[in-house]
């Protein structure tokens, strides 16, 4: 007889132990919201901090179509147990799905990205690693050619180490979050995914 072990999702996977592991996560967006907005002293907050992207669970990408969606379920459940307002601050936590529904972003997004940035790399490369994050987050670039990178105006960064890509992401995540803190219109952030360059995307970047 043999033993079937069901096959992980890379959703789930992150969710258990990637970037958006559920007991690791949420104090880098508590520690990025303090910094942001002062001490977020609303338990509802916190609330939302840890389940904000447990839609992960289940998706069979991270910035694919279903990926993508993954607010919705916090949303959902965020919507039913405190009201709209709180629906919202999870649905609009990701800069690309807000940008997709053509709605501003949350305060939660703002946290969201600033917690990419104060998440140290021997945290943050060994567990995308383990799960294989890594390769999808990466492949913004990878999938292209150097001549089409230049063409884009891109920095053609193949040869890159983990360690300076990951650098390299949480220097736009932490210019992001500073420039758009007080909500402002966010043009950073390009409509499509496929077009999207690899350090404007990042683990843990809903
Ligand atoms: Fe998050
Ligand atoms: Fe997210």
């Amino acid at each position: 007889m043999t033993l079937k072990v069901p096959r992980l999702t890379i959703g789930t996977r992150s969710v258990l132990f990637g970037a958006h592991q559920f007991a690791i996560h949420p104090w880098f967006v508590a520690a990025a919201w303090w910094r942001l907005y002062g001490f977020p002293w609303d338990p509802r907050l916190w609330f939302a901090f840890v389940v904000h992207d447990l839609g992960y669970v289940g998706k069979p990408n991270m910035d694919g179509p279903e990926g993508e969606t993954h607010p919705e379920w916090a949303a959902r459940l965020l919507g039913r147990l405190f009201g709209p307002e709180w629906h919202d601050l999870c649905l609009l936590h990701s800069r690309f799905y807000a940008r997709r529904l053509g709605r501003p972003f949350s305060r939660l997004c703002v946290a969201d990205k600033l917690a990419i940035a104060l998440t140290p790399w021997w945290l943050y490369l060994p567990m995308v690693r383990l799960t294989g994050e890594v390769a999808e987050y990466r492949q913004g670039l990878r999938g292209r050619t150097r001549a089409r990178a230049a063409s884009k105006g891109w920095e053609h960064v193949e040869e890159e180490s983990d360690r300076e890509w990951h650098r390299r992401v949480q220097n736009y995540c932490r210019r992001w979050a500073i420039e758009h803190h007080d909500g402002r219109e966010d043009t950073w952030t390009p409509l499509a995914v496929a077009a999207v360059p690899a350090d404007a995307r990042a683990g843990a970047d809903g």
